[in-house]
């Protein structure tokens, strides 16, 4: 019987491969001690999963032949602990794989023994395993869907030819960044060289769980604190944070403008629930209202000072953290963009006279960025652009005292998730 690590992993490659799914955000939390092991094991599966496949199908009687999902899970995990995790046994890489392709769920049984073998073979090498599959080309682990993401956050940046080293970049696993709430940092965080809210965490110190569970600091990506280091100097007293959950904008929001009324909204039933808990356990204060943000905008009468509008989004800019991203089904991008124009046009209907609105996906691709931007200039030509970030935010080469109304850092010069935003103002 293998273990639960290995079982989520292999259900989580099911998910992705066999269905086109993301991975949960939660699939690993009943693993206790397990969880470490298993986060690498999948990371490595999700990571290198074009060389693992093209590493085994020359070995195979009938190469043209398909091979059923449950055989090639059981050898990429196989292969993976092999190659890239020492820490586990020979014996533990190979039986629990064999195991796994015993089980009619997760395998395929009548595989047992070529991945047996196949296993047994490489197992008598691992450096030379881990050499052949690491000779294999890195583009076997693209498909097209992250050439597409890859091309999409270079090309504006006329940095096309870099697409090799980003993928590189991107197939490290993120280090995570943190922003204090209150009271004291606990040791090991430092402040980061352009965003001093930012915080590091310094190498081998241990990941700041206590800090985070008391609610005095949050984990936030790098890219999302810049975004909301936008330079604004008229007065806000109403805020509207538009697709909130899980509330770490919601919470910067309220911390930039302290006495402003803040409202959140969120359509999922559950996320609203976890955006309650979360700002209430960061004593921040604002009206939580579950509702489809742009049938509410739709119907109020309200209007605010400031709109943050973070959509919902293919997510393509969040790769790094997501290796399973390019493998899952984006067939509902078309949906998304529809959605993200509403939401748009209903927004900038609620910007008071003087009032700023920052839209921001945290996506690369153009139909869901800076193509928004050219048709609200067209649709809504009352709007004016708002220049409330440092010109290196946007597509500036190099940092100077200018300013940019169109958030887009360079994926290479700029540490953090890939995100387009856009700041636009209502005439005061
Ligand atoms: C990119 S996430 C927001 C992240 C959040 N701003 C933060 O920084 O923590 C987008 C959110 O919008 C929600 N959402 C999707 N469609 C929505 C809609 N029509 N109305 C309101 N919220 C929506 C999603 O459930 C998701 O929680």
């Amino acid at each position: 019987m293998p273990t639960p690590g290995r079982i989520h992993v292999a259900h989580a490659l099911h998910e992705v491969f066999g269905e086109g799914g993301r991975v949960p955000d939660i699939w690993d939390r009943d693993l206790g001690e397990d969880a470490g092991l298993a986060q690498a094991m999948l990371g490595l599966c999700l990571r290198r999963w074009g060389r693992l496949q093209a590493w085994v199908k020359p070995k195979l009687k009938d190469p043209d032949r398909g091979v059923p999902l449950g055989t090639r899970v059981s050898l990429a995990m196989g292969l993976a602990q092999l190659a890239w995790l020492p820490g586990v046994s020979d014996h533990a890489a190979v039986n629990e794989s064999v195991d796994l392709c015993a089980d009619r769920e997760l395998g395929f049984v009548p595989h047992k023994g070529l991945v047996n073998a196949l296993l047994r073979r490489a197992a008598k090498d691992r450096q030379g395993l881990a050499a052949e599959l690491e000779a294999l080309p890195a583009a076997l682990d693209r498909s097209p869907a992250a050439d597409r993401a890859l091309q999409a956050a270079l090309v504006p940046h006329g940095a096309e030819a870099e697409l090799e080293t980003l993928w590189a970049r991107l197939q490290q696993p993120p280090r995570p960044t943190f922003r204090s709430l209150r009271g004291e940092l606990p040791e090991g965080l430092v402040p980061d060289a352009v965003l001093p809210d930012c915080l590091h965490l310094e190498e081998g110190l241990p990941f700041p769980r206590p800090w985070l569970e008391a609610a005095e600091g949050m984990v936030q990506d790098r890219s999302s604190q810049a975004l909301l280091a936008y330079a604004w100097d008229r007065p806000v007293t109403r805020i509207l944070d538009a697709c909130a959950a899980p509330g770490g904008k919601t919470t910067a929001l309220a911390l930039r403008h302290p006495g402003a009324e803040l409202t959140a909204l969120e359509v999922h039933p559950r996320r609203v629930q976890r955006l309650r808990q979360t700002l209430a356990q960061r004593g921040v204060k604002a009206e939580v209202v579950q509702a489809d943000a742009a049938a509410w905008l739709e119907s109020t009468a309200a209007t605010f000072d400031l709109i943050l509008l973070d959509a919902p989004c293919s997510g393509s800019g969040t790769l790094q953290k997501h290796p399973e991203w390019p493998w899952v089904d984006h067939s509902d991008l078309p949906r998304l963009t529809g959605l993200q124009r509403r939401l748009l046009l209903a927004a900038v209907e609620r910007l008071a006279p003087g009032g700023l609105l920052i839209y921001a996906v945290c996506s690369w691709l153009p139909e869901e960025g800076v193509l928004h931007r050219d048709w609200l200039a067209e649709a809504r030509p009352e709007l004016q652009p708002a220049e409330v970030w440092p010109a290196s935010m946007g597509r500036s080469a190099e940092a100077d005292a200018s300013t940019t109304a169109l958030f887009q850092p360079h994926p290479l010069r700029w540490e953090g998730e890939g995100f387009q935003g856009f700041a636009v103002c209502r005439k005061a």
